[in-house]
């Protein structure tokens, strides 16, 4: 490990604006595209900052995996990539490497690390029946960081929880350009109304970074009765936040990073160029 980024305790303090490269990226890390649904809020915000959007398709999907090699995959990972390509901040845009691996994470790397954290307290605040689903990976839903959010911002509301990994596959198959039978979506509000209390959930938190890119077949399935809660905006506002005063150059060099043996990007590039990713490279 180099000692650029196995810093044992380094807090990843933002530097000094005034040291910070202009042209230095922000990484964006999931196991797959679901963290577009994140850069799509990043651009808004912060439209000149430069981005790397790194992708693990190799080790995609992460929510049936164990804890232990979901933690290892992204620290390795996350080292590798900050020690070859020097971002201002990591964002994890993604809730399962997040609710594992980010206090292990912010450990080793000497940079600020934003992570994805299920909005279960922007939802108990809108919650007008204190019903709230809650779709993510089976990773995510078994994690004691959930359970910790769910006493702190919603012992007094119903958090109703669903593993979906069918809708992680079908984001990234939409956002392929391919058609998805609309019974995936159905399956998954299913899975929250079956439960007792379900009938009236009011809320629900999209605790996965793909599934807001199928929000709209959530919505049909769900019958337009509910309201969609995600963490995407409040990411970005934090980066804007630990990156504020600091000067940003983009100059067309924004990549897709991928993990694998081979590069996907034509049949992404759609979804990609969307937000302005023009070309690719395989690590
Ligand atoms: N996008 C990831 C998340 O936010 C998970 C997808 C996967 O299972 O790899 O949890």
């Amino acid at each position: 490990m180099s000692p650029q980024w196995c810093s044992f305790g380094a807090q990843g303090l933002a530097k000094a604006a005034e040291q910070v490269d202009p042209a230095a990226p922000l990484l964006l890390f999931d196991s797959g595209v679901g963290g577009l649904s994140v850069l799509a809020e990043i651009r808004k915000l912060l439209p000149d900052a430069p981005v790397i959007y790194a992708a693990d398709l190799a080790g995609l999907p992460y929510g049936n995996k164990s804890e232990a090699e979901i933690a290892a995959r992204v620290c390795g990972l996350l080292g590798r990539m900050a020690e070859r390509f020097r971002p201002r901040l990591i964002c994890i845009a993604c809730n399962t490497a997040s609710t594992i691996a980010l206090a292990m994470v912010r450990e080793v790397l000497e940079v600020p690390i934003v992570g994805t954290v299920p909005a279960i307290k922007p939802a108990a605040e809108i919650s007008h029946r204190g019903v709230i689903g809650l779709l993510g990976t089976a990773a995510t839903i078994r994690q004691g960081y959930v359970d910790r959010l769910e006493a702190e911002f919603a012992s007094d509301k119903l958090l109703l929880r669903h593993a979906a990994p069918e809708l992680v596959t079908a984001a990234e198959a939409v956002l392929r350009g391919q058609v998805v039978d609309a019974n995936v979506f159905q399956r998954a509000a299913d899975g929250l109304r079956s439960q007792p209390g379900g009938a009236d959930i009011d809320t629900v938190v999209l605790a996965c970074t793909h599934f807001p890119l199928v929000q709209a077949q959530l919505a049909e399935a769900f019958g337009g009765k509910v309201t969609f809660v995600d963490g995407a905006a409040g990411i970005a506002r934090r980066i804007g936040v630990l990156t504020q005063g600091q000067t940003f150059r983009r100059s067309h060099s924004d990549f897709a990073l991928f993990t694998g043996k081979h590069d996907p990007f034509s049949e992404l590039a759609p979804a990609f160029e969307r937000l302005s990713i023009n070309r690719s490279l395989v690590l």
